[in-house]
């Protein structure tokens, strides 16, 4: 009987011969393209109190308060590029069967990389939603506070998943569904403490996938995972795919 613990050779292996494999990524994979994170010392999170900008309550309060830091973040997000770790995960999906991306990143920069089986679980910042008609449309570089719908006129909230509020059913139902059957699961760049997006994780474990966690720093998921790879982003998906991806 071998019980070597699994290397990152037998992860890199995993990864590449897998034809089945979910992804569910974080702020931190976004971190190198100068977008903050929420946790950690230069977080979002540090300055402001999760309940005073990212809840319904928060937004009935003070709309105005809740899109000037949206709209502070669309700026920067204006300003950055998808970096080398979203491009791996978008070449990833060009050769694999049976390929899925679940984040929870609002920035956008997945599509921007080309990733195409991807479903934003928290929404996308880069559009508004009306508030009467729920029609969406994209936000432009000097768009007033607050929007308004150009369909019916009402004022429209950012398009984003607030704590207390739903995840869009199809998205996160297609995040089981991937989960559920992939061989390899990829956590990337997430602490991992929101739910139910770190469930998708421990489903994958329990299913038997072999289960890769890149982070510089330990998560409630690191004892589900087969191999945890203490790195950023773009170096972790350089262990494992290779420069030849980059
Ligand atoms: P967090 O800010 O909670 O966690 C970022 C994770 O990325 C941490 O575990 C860091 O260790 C890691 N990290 C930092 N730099 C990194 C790098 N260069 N490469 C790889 N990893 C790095 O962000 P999320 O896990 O995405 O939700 O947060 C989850 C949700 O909480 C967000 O979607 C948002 C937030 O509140 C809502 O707003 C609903």
């Amino acid at each position: 009987m071998n019980d070597t613990p699994p290397t990152r050779a037998d992860a890199r292996r995993a990864l590449l011969g897998a034809s089945r494999i979910a992804v569910l990524s974080g702020a931190g994979v976004s971190a190198a393209s100068g977008v903050p994170t929420f946790r950690g010392p230069d977080g979002l999170w540090r300055n402001h109190r999760a309940q005073d900008l990212a809840t319904p309550d928060a937004y009935r309060r003070d709309p105005l308060l809740v899109w000037e830091w949206y709209q502070m973040r669309f700026h920067i997000i204006a300003e950055v590029e998808p970096n080398a770790a979203h491009v791996a995960l978008a070449e990833l999906e060009t050769r694999t069967d049976d390929f899925t991306l679940v984040t929870q990143n609002v920035d956008g920069l997945h599509e921007r990389a080309g990733s195409q089986n991807l479903y934003e679980l928290h929404g996308n910042l880069t559009k508004s939603r009306c508030e009467a008609c729920g029609y969406l449309e994209s936000l432009e570089p000097d768009f007033p506070l607050p929007p308004h719908c150009s369909r019916c006129g009402a004022r429209a909230r950012p398009n984003v998943v607030w704590f207390g509020e739903m995840l869009p059913q199809d998205a996160f139902q297609a995040g089981i569904d991937a989960f559920g059957r992939a061989e390899v699961a990829l956590i990337i760049g997430t602490s991992a403490v929101v739910e139910p997006a770190a469930s998708l994780g421990r489903l994958a474990a329990r299913e038997g996938a072999f289960v890769i966690e890149i982070n510089p720093e330990q998560t409630p998921l690191t004892p589900f995972a087969t191999v945890s790879l203490r790195a950023d982003a773009v170096t972790g998906m350089k262990q494992l795919l290779g420069d030849n991806v980059l």
